[in-house]
């Protein structure tokens, strides 16, 4: 489906966005996965989808530098000499009230979220534009269009993306170039494995499906955005979170 073509995808080498690397090194795509601490893990991850013959490559690099954004992409366009797809998924959290949360927690986050989305696109907004083509997703959240009590900093971040990717949707349109969000719900992962049992059962009992996500089946929502067949879709989100909000 997507031989010969090539991905970034931001934070690729854990969680949802792991799910997506492998989703797109099995449908035949050259995927440059993104981290920015996790090195070890990363390098595990590389080595095992090497063996099972993907062709992928990793790249440390902040989201939230602007020269780390300009370095990864020119890694990625040395290695694989061009970039259809961009995928926005690197983000963080910080919970905390408003109350107790600082100024620093505040920028943090959407330094990481909301200006890495758009730093990450910025480096490879040009290549695109000169060759006419290109697909960018930006992974936000469910909590970006309904908030929660101690998120003020990742939801503010994630309602972002919304505008962010609207306004280069339009400013794309007689470009090629389409730009969609995908919103997840509750999706099991390391992010989510950090909140503490007895609040993740209460999130579960609010979930129509009484179940989290799977990483894979937001992967499989990228795909669908990613594929040729869909270049009528662009400025759209998509919610992949069982219900927990329509
Ligand atoms: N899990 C959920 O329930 C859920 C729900 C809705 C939306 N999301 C969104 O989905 C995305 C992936 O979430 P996840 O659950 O898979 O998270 P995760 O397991 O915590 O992974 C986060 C990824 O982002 C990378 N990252 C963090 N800070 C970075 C930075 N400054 N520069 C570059 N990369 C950075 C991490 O790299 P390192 O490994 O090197 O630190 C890691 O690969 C996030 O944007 C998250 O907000 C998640």
């Amino acid at each position: 489906m997507f031989e010969g073509r090539v991905a970034i995808v931001t934070g690729g080498t854990r969680g949802i966005g792991a799910a997506i690397t492998r989703m797109l090194c099995e449908n035949g795509a050259s995927v440059a996965a993104g981290y920015s601490r996790g090195k070890e893990s990363a390098e595990r991850f590389r080595d095992t989808m090497a063996a099972g013959g993907a062709k992928m490559s990793i790249h440390q690099g902040r989201v939230d530098e602007t020269d780390d954004c300009n370095r990864v992409f020119k890694e990625v366009i040395d290695e694989f000499g061009r970039v259809d797809y961009l995928v926005n998924n690197a983000g963080i959290t910080i919970d905390k009230t408003v109350r107790k949360m600082t100024v620093d927690d505040w920028r943090q986050v959407l330094n990481v979220n909301l200006s890495g989305a758009f730093q990450m696109t910025k480096s490879v907004l040009e290549h695109m534009i000169e060759r006419g083509s290109g697909r960018i997703v930006m992974i936000s959240s469910v909590i970006g269009e309904t908030g929660n009590v101690g998120q003020a900093n990742y939801a503010a971040s994630k309602a972002g993306l919304f505008g962010l990717v609207k306004s280069l949707a339009l400013e794309m349109a007689q470009r090629g170039i389409t730009v969609n969000t995908v919103a997840p719900g509750f999706i099991a992962t390391e992010m989510v494995e950090a909140i503490p049992e007895a609040a993740l059962a209460k999130v579960i009992e609010k979930i129509p499906q009484r179940r989290l996500g799977k990483p894979e089946e937001v992967a499989r929502v990228v795909r669908f955005l990613l594929e040729d067949e869909a270049s009528y879709i662009t400025g759209a989100v998509y919610n992949v979170n069982g219900g927990l909000d329509m």
